[in-house]
């Protein structure tokens, strides 16, 4: 094996791996959720960003294979950092210990398998049109020409409560994610210090409510009326 090789399926290499997709996870979901909030501008603006997009063409390409990268990175290191740890301790405590840190490590897991779960129920949703394809079909004129109708496709999508409640429950487990996720990256990173400890136990969960905040308030103006 060669010393890159050796680093980056070692224990801290695996965490580093963690830490730098996390960040780029983080970012996308940043950037994600600003794009969406221009639903609040109306049909106009957030199709006018969904085109732009497009409009990259190449260039989006390089980010979509750049975040599915991250993103599978991101799931070969927990997996190994977890079966490691699994395997560290093969005989189970006589009476479990349900230490902070048993705790947070177990519900990354399970989160992080429900928000695989949900990504892909989202991309079957929006990106590939297959939960609802006449919203999916739905489209905007604009100078004479036919355009994605991205706005009405998300206000339609939330307008079945079902569907707009699946998506407040994933916001709450995408944030239970980020919350933790966040704070240990920061640990990973090395980011020590009296003063650092309260500050890094605060960023997880204040991110994550930020997001929680932000996606959550899509579904929630469309079925109130607010965006229609
Ligand atoms: C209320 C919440 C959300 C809304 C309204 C929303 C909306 C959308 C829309 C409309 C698209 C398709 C864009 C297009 O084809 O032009 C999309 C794609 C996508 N969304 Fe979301 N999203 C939400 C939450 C999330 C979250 C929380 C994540 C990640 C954890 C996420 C990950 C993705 C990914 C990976 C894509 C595919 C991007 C691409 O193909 O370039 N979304 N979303």
């Amino acid at each position: 094996m060669n010393r890159w090789r050796a680093f980056f399926v070692s224990t801290i290499g695996s965490k580093i791996v963690m830490a730098v997709t996390g960040i780029l996870l983080l970012l996308f979901v940043l950037g994600h959720l600003v794009g969406n909030l221009q639903i609040f501008l109306g049909r106009t603006a957030l199709n006018d960003y969904a085109e732009g997009l497009r409009k990259l063409g190449p260039l989006l390409w390089v980010a979509r294979i750049g975040l599915l990268a991250a993103f599978l990175l991101h799931i070969d290191a927990a997996v190994r950092l977890t079966l490691r740890s699994q395997a560290a301790r093969p005989v189970p405590y006589a009476k479990t210990r349900h230490s902070a840190t048993t705790y947070a490590a177990r519900t990354m897991v399970v989160s992080g398998i429900l928000v695989v779960l949900y990504v892909l129920y989202h991309l079957m949703h929006f990106t590939w049109g297959w939960v609802a394809p006449q919203a999916f079909a739905l489209t905007e004129t604009v100078d004479g020409a036919a355009r994605h109708d991205v706005y009405g496709m998300v206000v339609a999508g939330f307008q079945q409560p079902l569907i707009a409640i699946v998506y407040v429950v994933a916001q709450a487990v995408l944030a239970m994610h980020l919350s933790h996720g966040a704070s240990s990256l920061l640990q990973t990173l090395g980011v020590r210090g009296p003063l650092f400890e309260n500050v890094k136990n605060y960023v997880g969960p204040a991110f994550a409510l930020l997001v929680f905040v932000g996606y959550v308030s899509i579904p929630a103006a469309v079925l109130l009326g607010i965006v229609k």
